[in-house]
C-alpha cells in the first residue's frame, strides 16, 4: 500500500473525525481537517498534500467542486470527491475537474482503501506521462530540424520553433490548419506543388516513406512562380493509435542550405588543392629539367666554343669542326631526350622502357664527363660486369642517375683540401639483383642521417639545386630498386643502387 498526506475537507466534524480515524488505521497521514472550501486551498498551499478528500457541499460560498478546480489548477493534486449528493448535474459539474475518484457517503473503510489507493496510482502514473510529455517538448525544441505534428485530418497539431521560424507561421496561428497551407513545397527544378507529406501518408498508410527533398516557399508566396525558398529535406511517419490505426503524421524537415554550402566549399577546397598540387608539380618539374638539362648544354656551350676555334683559324680544319658539331648535335638530341623522360619521370612512368646494359650505359656515362674528370685531375676506376644480366627500364633516365652520382663524387672531389682524387664504379650481380657502387674519395657526407641528402632541394653546394639526389632516387624506386648512401673507408662516400634484373633481360632488345 501506498502511504499518503492527505487533507480532509469536510464541514461535517463528526464525519470528518471517522474519516481522521480510518486513514490512520490505514497507515495514511492526515495533514488537515477543514470545513470550507477557502480554508482547503490555502491548507493544501501550505502543506503540499499528496491527495484531497473533498466533500462537495462545505461551509462558505464555495462549494468542493469549485475548491478542487482551484486547487488542481495551481498543484496538480489529485482530489478524490466524498458525497451523499449524486445527481446527474453534480456529478458532470465535479467530472469536469477531472476528479480521481468518488466515494459515496455513508462508505465502508475498505471501500475508501480501494479509491484512494486507485487515485495515488493513477496520480503517479500521470505524473509519470506529464514527466514524458515534458521530456519529448523539451527534445523537440532543442532539435535543429523543424517538426510538425499533424492529426488523422492532416491538421497541425503542433509545431516546434524551428518550423515556426522556418514557415514563418506561430504554432499558435498553424493549429488546426492543413498542413499544406502552413508548408508549402515545390519541386526544385520544375517549381510544381507537391503534394503535404502528412497527407500522403495518411492517404497510402505508408508509415516511413523515403525523405524527399524539396523547396519550401516562404509564408504566401503562389507556387509556380520561382521564389527562393529554402531547399529542405522532409522525413515522415506515420502515427499508430492503440488499435494499430494511423492517427496522425510527425514531419521532420531540415535545411539543406547550409549543408549545401558546406559540400560547394568542400569541392572548392579539393579544387583548389588538386590546383596547388598541380602547380607543385609544375615546380618540381622545372627544377629536374634545369639541373639535368644543364649537364648537356654546358657540353653545348663548350664544344661550341671549340668549333668556333677551329674555324677562326687561318686554314681552317673543317673536319675537326664537323666533328664537334656532330657532338654539339648528340649533346642537343640528349637534352630534348632527358626533358621527355624527366615529363615520363613525373608521370611516374619509363618514358621508353626496353633493355639496358648498366656496364655499358657507365661507360658512355664516363665518356660524357670525361672533360670534368680531367679537369679536376680525378682517376677513374672502373670494375665493370660484361654482358648481361640487363635492367629493363628506361635508358635515358638511367643515364640521368649515373651522371648525377659521378657529377657528386666528382664535386665532392672537386676540393683544394682533397689530395687524392679516385673514383671507383663496379657492377655486380646477385640473386636477380644488380649492384652499382659508386665510391669517391671526397669530402664525405656531412650529415649523421644520410637520408636527407635525398630530400629535393636539400644541397650544400653554394650555386647547387639539391635536385640531383632527388631525382635518382625517384628514378630508381621507378624502376623497382634502392639508392642508398654511406660514408667510404677510409674518406669520401660510397653510393649504391641495387635495380632488379629481369630473367628475360638475357637477349636484350
Ligand atoms: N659524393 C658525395 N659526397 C659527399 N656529399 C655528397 C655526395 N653526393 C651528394 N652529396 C651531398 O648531398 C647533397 C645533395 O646532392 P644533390 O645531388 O641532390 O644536390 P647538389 O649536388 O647539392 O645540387 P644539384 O641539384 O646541382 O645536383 C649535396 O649538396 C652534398 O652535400
Ligand atoms: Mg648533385
Amino acid at each position: 500500500m501506498i502511504a499518503a498526506r492527505i487533507l480532509i475537507v469536510e464541514d461535517d466534524r463528526v464525519v470528518a473525525r471517522d474519516i481522521r480515524e480510518q486513514l490512520a488505521r490505514m497507515g495514511h497521514v492526515v495533514v488537515g481537517t477543514s470545513a470550507s472550501g477557502e480554508d482547503a486551498i490555502q491548507l493544501a498551499n501550505r502543506h503540499q498534500p499528496d491527495l484531497v478528500l473533498m466533500d462537495i457541499r462545505l461551509e462558505g460560498e464555495m462549494d468542493g467542486i469549485e475548491a478542487a478546480r482551484r486547487i488542481r489548477d495551481v498543484h496538480q493534486i489529485p482530489v478524490v470527491f466524498l458525497t451523499a449528493y449524486a445527481n446527474d448535474e453534480t456529478v458532470q459539474r465535479a467530472s469536469m475537474t477531472e476528479p480521481f475518484g468518488y466515494l459515496l457517503k455513508p462508505f465502508e473503510e475498505p471501500q475508501m482503501r480501494t479509491v484512494i489507493q486507485m487515485a495515488l496510482y493513477k496520480h503517479a502514473s500521470d505524473a509519470k506521462l506529464r514527466l514524458g510529455e515534458r521530456r519529448y517538448a523539451a527534445t523537440l525544441a532543442s532539435i535543429r530540424d523543424g517538426v510538425i505534428l499533424c492529426d488523422g485530418r492532416g491538421r497541425v497539431d503542433f509545431m516546434n520553433r524551428v518550423a515556426e521560424t522556418m514557415t514563418g507561421w506561430t504554432a499558435a496561428e498553424a493549429v488546426g490548419r492543413p498542413l499544406s497551407a502552413v508548408f508549402t513545397v515545390v519541386d526544385e527544378e520544375t517549381q510544381e506543388p507537391l503534394e503535404d507529406f502528412a497527407a500522403l501518408v495518411l492517404r497510402s498508410r505508408d508509415l516511413a516513406p523515403p525523405e524527399r527533398l524539396s523547396k519550401l516557399l516562404p509564408r504566401c508566396a503562389a507556387a509556380n512562380v520561382p521564389v527562393p525558398g529554402i531547399m529542405v529535406e522532409e522525413r515522415c511517419s506515420a502515427i499508430i493509435d492503440d488499435r494499430g490505426a494511423v492517427a496522425g503524421a510527425i514531419l521532420v524537415f531540415s535545411d539543406l542550405t547550409l549543408r549545401r554550402q558546406i559540400a560547394e566549399a568542400l569541392r572548392k577546397a579539393q579544387a583548389d588543392l588538386a590546383q596547388i598540387g598541380r602547380l607543385t608539380m609544375m615546380g618540381e618539374l622545372a627544377a629536374a629539367i634545369a639541373h639535368e638539362v644543364n649537364q648537356p648544354l654546358m657540353a653545348i656551350v663548350t664544344n661550341a666554343g671549340t668549333c668556333l676555334q677551329h674555324l677562326s683559324k687561318a686554314d681552317p680544319d673543317l673536319s675537326k669542326a664537323r666533328a664537334v658539331v656532330e657532338r654539339i648535335v648528340r649533346d642537343a638530341q640528349r637534352a630534348g631526350d632527358v626533358v621527355r623522360s624527366i615529363r615520363a619521370l613525373a608521370r611516374r612512368t619509363p618514358a621508353d622502357p626496353g633493355w639496358v646494359d648498366m656496364s655499358a650505359l657507365i661507360a658512355d656515362t664516363l665518356a660524357l664527363v670525361r672533360a670534368e674528370l680531367r679537369r679536376a685531375r680525378v682517376a677513374v676506376e672502373t670494375d665493370l660486369l660484361r654482358g648481361p644480366p640487363w635492367v629493363h627500364g628506361d635508358r635515358v633516365q638511367l643515364q640521368q642517375l649515373m651522371l648525377n652520382l659521378v657529377t657528386n663524387a666528382i664535386e665532392a672531389m672537386d676540393a683544394p683540401a682533397v689530395a687524392v682524387r679516385r673514383l671507383r664504379i663496379t657492377t655486380s650481380a646477385e640473386g636477380g639483383r644488380i649492384r652499382v657502387r659508386v665510391e669517391d674519395s671526397g669530402v664525405g657526407i656531412a650529415e649523421p642521417d644520410v637520408d636527407v641528402l635525398f630530400k629535393a632541394l636539400y644541397t650544400t653546394k653554394p650555386d647547387g639545386l639539391g635536385m640531383g639526389l632527388s631525382i635518382s632516387r625517384s628514378i630508381v624506386e621507378l624502376h623497382g630498386g634502392q639508392l642508398t648512401a654511406a660514408p667510404g673507408t677510409p674518406c669520401g662516400s660510397v653510393f649504391e643502387v641495387v635495380l632488379p634484373v629481369s630473367s628475360q633481360g638475357a637477349g636484350g632488345d
